[in-house]
């Protein structure tokens, strides 16, 4: 099928590379030159650039006979006329009411409308999608924009997406579930020939719902993933930082074995961080609250996020005994989590700009990947500096804080007693350290982490 993808970003990539592994020819339209020229050429290293993402350049490169990239309203406007999908796949940020911004939406159907006009009679009936995470109200407004256009033979569906930045590309390859939010049996039929091989999948449950429903079950599933990460954070780390003799590690294990229960999301951190969790609550809240009901649970829930990252905050200077002003920071990692170079909403760089209000006289930042985008967001703070490896830039470093849970930083005790200020403090965001705690107490360092209580010598005890 002849399908066409509005935005290039984590959600239109890994849907583009998914329905050309299907078989179906794919245009992605974008604004952002750099991304089209990096995702046209097909080359690794430029993707990786852009989106890295596991197994993303791979599946662009091995389709690029049925991937088009563009920017170009001249092709955008000859695929529109006879093409059978179009995704819409745009940033829908929170605003500052928490309520989400649809100003890209908005142009985007504004753009798309006179061209959809021109589509002949004979055209086939044109699904436009909603994959962007929109309010549930939202859908109506939408179709209401295009019934008012007087645009013929057009549904409105929603196909909410449930990937995981990191594993953005196997989720879209192998999905728990699809989702499918249609009003017309027509719609329904078409999605259905797009995710022909979901439909009858053993392992992949294929739902049919209503537009407003397939929304909601995002929002809904998002709150809830949200909520598990936030119990864990300021319930069971909580916890194991001020009751006696306890070891994060230990009680999770207690709690994620219960099959009730389930294993997801029993991780401590300085915060939850990604484009989607407080985003999409923020949204939920504003949504129900807007309608005259209570939201005080998901409000709750945000608000639990901030106090992770205040606390630990707090702790590194009165446990930590830190003094920012003039002292050397390292920071590792400053993606939101690992496995992607996404930076938004990430905890590590929040807590970094904590840090920056205070005029550190550095502030040194390692990244695996996510380097060049750490760049982007500090351009024009000259106390930050970005490094091209953790050794150097933990080199005489006072304080050093894990910002990102990258699998290769649990290995870093021995580099940061040989490269860092004798007796430093280090800020465990990520508890990736917890083996070493002790060793790293013998040799003199502090050590905050989070979900446990400040491991430092007593009274000059060796
Ligand atoms: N990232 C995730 O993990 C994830 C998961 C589920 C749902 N979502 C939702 O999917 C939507 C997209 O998220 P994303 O992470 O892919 O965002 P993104 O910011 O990575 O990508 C959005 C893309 O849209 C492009 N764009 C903006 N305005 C445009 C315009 N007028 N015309 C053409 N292109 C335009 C941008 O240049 C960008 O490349 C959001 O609503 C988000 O909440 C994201």
């Amino acid at each position: 099928m002849k399908v066409l993808i509005i935005g290039a970003g984590f959600v239109g990539t890994a849907t583009a590379a998914a329905l050309a592994d299907a078989g179906h020819d794919i245009t992605v339209f974008d604004i952002d030159i750099r991304k089209i020229k990096a995702f046209a050429s097909a080359e690794r290293a430029e993707i990786e650039s852009c989106i890295f993402e596991e197994g993303l350049a791979d599946l662009l490169k091995r389709h690029k006979e049925r991937l088009h990239f563009t920017i170009d309203q001249k092709k955008l406007a000859a695929v529109v006329l006879d093409c059978e999908v179009i995704f819409l796949c745009l940033p829908t940020p929170r605003t500052a009411t928490g309520a989400a911004d649809l100003s890209a939406l908005e142009k985007v159907v504004k753009t798309l409308t006179p061209l959809i006009k021109k589509r002949s009679a004979k055209s086939p009936r044109l699904v436009m999608v909603i994959k962007s995470t929109v309010p549930i109200s939202y859908i109506a407004e939408f179709e209401k924009k295009l019934a008012a256009s007087d645009l013929k033979n057009v549904g409105v569906a929603v196909n909410p997406e449930f990937l995981a930045e990191g594993k953005a590309v196997s989720g879209s390859l192998h999905p728990e579930r699809v989702v499918v939010g249609a009003r017309t049996p027509e719609d329904f039929k078409t999605l259905a020939k797009l995710f022909q091989r979901f439909v009858n999948s053993a392992t992949v449950k294929y739902l049919e719902v209503g537009p407003e429903e397939a929304m909601a079950g995002k929002l809904a599933a998002n709150f809830v993933l949200f909520e598990r990460v936030m119990t864990c954070f300021d319930v069971v780390g909580r916890m194991c930082e001020v009751l006696p003799n306890l070891q994060f590690e230990q009680v999770r294990e207690i709690v994620k074995t219960d099959s009730r229960i389930g294993g997801w999301g029993w991780y401590d951190s300085l915060y939850a961080g990604g484009s989607c969790f407080v985003k999409d609550a923020s949204s939920l809240a504003y949504q129900i609250k807007k309608s005259g009901a209570s939201a005080s649970l998901v409000e709750e829930i945000l608000s639990a996020n901030e106090r992770q990252l205040n606390r630990l905050y707090e702790r590194m200077i009165k446990e930590g005994g830190v003094k920012i002003k003039g002292a050397i920071f390292t920071l590792l990692g400053a993606a939101f989590k690992q496995g992607t170079n996404d930076v938004r909403i990430s905890g590590a760089l929040y807590f970094a700009e904590k840090i920056l209000k205070q005029h550190p006289a550095e502030l040194r930042i390692f990244d695996p990947v996510a380097g060049p985008e750490a760049q982007k967001y500090f351009a024009g703070k000259k106390e930050v500096r970005i490094m091209k490896t953790a050794a150097a830039a933990l080199e005489n470093a006072q304080v050093v804080i894990i910002g990102t849970d990258w699998p290769e930083f649990q290995a870093l005790a021995p580099l940061i007693l040989d490269k860092a200020a004798p007796k430093c403090t280090i800020v465990d965001g990520r508890r990736l350290l917890h083996h070493d705690y002790e060793m790293l107490r013998r040799a003199g360092c502090t050590v905050v982490p989070v979900g446990g209580p400040t491991v430092k010598e007593i009274n000059g005890e060796e």
